[in-house]
């Protein structure tokens, strides 16, 4: 899988294009994205024949029915082996779109063009794609690689700040998990990233796909290392899931989960106070903690033990050992945690 990064790269699609012989393009978006930046993706492909569908905003649009309308589509549109999907938006349009690629006509090639910061450092890298059902997240889905990804930083200009605090949950986990320099280099920066600085921001979001893409490299199919890049999601997919999908965004969620694993991983003696200290007073800005009760936290913790990589029903979680490094342990105590959520360190 090629992955180009660069400040303006979205001009280098007809190059790519050129080499791979498609003639037909079908382009996924959605209605914001669509607005924004169809007009310019147009002029760079108007040399193809192309079928463009729009989503609707958000995650209720990654959904069974939204992929059978797709493949209506794309059946009307005549699309057959030798065309090519074109994702361009966030981490929901990717993943429907992948999943689309994944299984029309037994696979069509993808090119990824991810517009958030969340799809850049994190969704497009990696080849999960998929769309919930039956109530869950990502129920259904395979694994499924792009054959390339488009990483143009100048998306970035138009996203609002709540999406920028929702992809730097991604870049400080990898900070956390693999390379302490760029947790620093992020929170040091922080200012500058709100503020849209591109050089700041295609120096993070390089060393983030670089990690994730060297994690899953090493674990394709997310059977050993790669679940280290969970750090943070155990409590963090708790907290999302209790709060209905709508208080907090992924990002949000997975911050407050490195706060309270952090905190879990500092009473367990794993790492010192110093270092729990710092993760907390620089990720505690971005959002804010809360004190659970004690029925919130029956409910999380309940709802803790449904994750994928507990062995019966204790509870697994990735906690960090030192400066950017975790490890993965089976069997955390419950009452640990509860104190953890419970918050009187805060
Ligand atoms: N496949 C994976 O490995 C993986 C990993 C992490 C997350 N995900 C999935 O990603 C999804 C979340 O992705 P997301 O956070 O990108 O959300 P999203 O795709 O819903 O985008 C967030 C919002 O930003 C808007 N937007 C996108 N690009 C914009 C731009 N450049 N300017 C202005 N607005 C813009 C969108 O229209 C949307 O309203 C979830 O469904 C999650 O499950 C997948
Ligand atoms: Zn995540």
């Amino acid at each position: 899988m090629d992955i180009i990064i660069k400040n303006g790269c979205i001009h280098e699609l007809d190059k790519h294009l050129e080499h791979s012989g498609a003639t037909k393009l079908y382009i996924i978006t959605d209605d914001n994205v669509g607005r924004l930046y169809m007009d310019k993706l147009k002029g760079i492909i108007d040399d193809y024949t192309m079928g463009i569908y729009i989503l609707t905003p958000g995650e209720e649009s990654k959904s069974i029915s939204t992929v059978l309308s797709i493949y209506d589509a794309l059946i009307e549109q005549n699309m057959d082996r030798n065309g090519i999907i074109l994702s361009l938006g966030g981490g929901v349009v990717g993943d429907i779109a992948g999943f689309v690629a994944s299984t029309y006509m037994r696979g069509l090639k993808y090119i990824q063009i991810p517009t958030t910061l969340l799809a850049q450092v994190d969704s497009s890298v990696g080849g999960k794609v998929g769309i919930d059902y039956g109530g869950y997240k990502n129920m259904v889905g395979s694994f499924y690689f792009p054959e390339l990804s488009i990483v143009d930083v100048q998306f970035l200009k138009t996203l609002p700040r709540r999406e920028i605090t929702c992809g730097l949950g991604e870049v400080l986990k990898y900070g956390l998990i693999w390379d302490y320099g760029l947790f620093k280099y992020t929170v040091d920066n922080m200012k500058n990233i709100y503020d849209g600085d591109m050089d700041i921001l295609l120096e993070i979001v390089e060393r983030s796909v670089a990690i994730k893409k060297e994690v899953v490299d090493k674990d394709r199919y997310d059977i050993g290392l790669r679940r280290i890049l969970n750090f943070g999601h155990t409590i963090g997919h708790s907290i999302e899931a209790c709060y209905g999908f709508t208080h907090y965004n992924h990002g949000e969620a997975v911050i407050l989960g490195m706060i309270y694993e952090s905190n879990i991983a500092y009473q367990m003696n794993l790492i010192d106070e110093g270092y729990f200290e710092e993760i907390y007073e620089r990720l505690k800005g971005l959002v804010e903690p809360i004190k659970f009760d004690k029925d919130d936290i029956e409910k999380l913790i309940h709802r803790m033990k449904m994750d994928k990589k507990n062995i019966k029903d204790r509870i697994a979680l990735v906690l960090p050992v030192s400066r950017g490094k975790v490890k993965l342990f089976m069997d955390v105590n419950e009452w640990l945690i509860a104190k953890s959520l419970e918050g009187e360190w805060i």
